[in-house]
């Protein structure tokens, strides 16, 4: 097998004395969509600010297509072909959709392929060509989360790192953002890290996954079989009590180690 695009080994991040990370590892194959799952406060978040040089972890190594990246600045590592898309989708609310789009193009110097991006976000939402005019601020949540993800595109990236996307939307609006994804995945070829509460619809769209307890990785595999294990849905999705919608909070889980 080819060298994975990314690969985490043991990192430990702490806010202050208190240690968020405490231990992780895990890796990403090129062109594939992984998941990590996580109740809230499992540190999910953490995760991918350590990853994307937000934070610095005290300990380990994050290698990006072959080089080290941990405690790089941020906006190196965007410039290396990762973007990140952040919890609670961060627009600019004062600026237009497309100036947002525009600032999400800042690194780049090729015009025309900065204009083809702008139509090929536009052919994924066309809901923001039509809001194109429109100050970021005004758009529904679901609008934004688009806005963010498409945002991130425009930097055109070898890999996305995108953070609970479907927080707060609608079932129809987190199956359409999820199809997008894939499209995304499978056309642009663009290898995602995808960190969700939202298990099972992230099983459904991902090839690998982990699983994030408390600040470690307690479970790996393929989705596929992650979604065939009786346990980790009754325990930890909490699926089998709950249907199978797939929009809801994890409900309490037991305790894996
Ligand atoms: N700014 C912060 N200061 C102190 N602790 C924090 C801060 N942000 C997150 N934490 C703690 O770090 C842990 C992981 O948080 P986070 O990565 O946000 O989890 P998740 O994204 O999975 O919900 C939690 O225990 C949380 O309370
Ligand atoms: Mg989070």
């Amino acid at each position: 097998m080819s060298e994975p695009i990314l690969k985490v080994s043991n990192i430990e991040t702490y806010y202050g004395p208190i240690m968020a990370i405490r231990g992780v590892s895990f890796e990403v194959a090129e062109g594939s969509i992984v998941t990590i799952l996580g109740a809230n406060g499992a540190g999910k978040t953490t995760v991918l600010k350590t990853v994307s040089g937000v934070m610095d972890p005290q300990k380990g190594t994050v290698v990006f297509q072959g080089r080290e990246i941990q405690r790089m600045d941020p906006d190196k590592v965007m410039r290396l072909g990762m973007s990140h898309v952040p919890e609670g989708r961060e627009v600019f609310p004062f600026l237009s959709v497309r100036e947002n789009l525009r600032m999400g193009a800042y690194i780049r110097k090729d015009p025309d392929g900065v204009a083809q991006d702008l139509e090929a976000v536009f052919g994924y939402f066309p809901v923001l060509k039509e809001r194109a005019d429109q100050r970021a601020g005004s758009l529904s949540g679901g609008e934004q989360q688009m806005l963010s993800i498409s945002r991130a595109l425009m930097a055109r990236p070898k890999m996305m790192l995108l953070d609970e996307p479907s927080l707060g939307l609608s079932p129809k609006l987190v199956k359409d953002i999820f199809d997008i994804i894939v499209r995304i995945n499978r056309e642009r070829g663009v290898t995602i890290l995808l960190v969700e509460q939202n298990a099972n619809m992230a099983l459904n769209t991902a090839d690998y996954g982990y699983v994030l307890e408390v600040g470690r990785i307690v479970m790996a595999d393929t989705c596929a079989r992650l979604r065939e294990k009786e346990d980790i849905k009754e325990f930890y999705l909490g699926i089998k009590e709950e249907g199978a919608r797939g929009t809801r909070r994890w409900k309490k889980k037991k305790t894996w180690r």
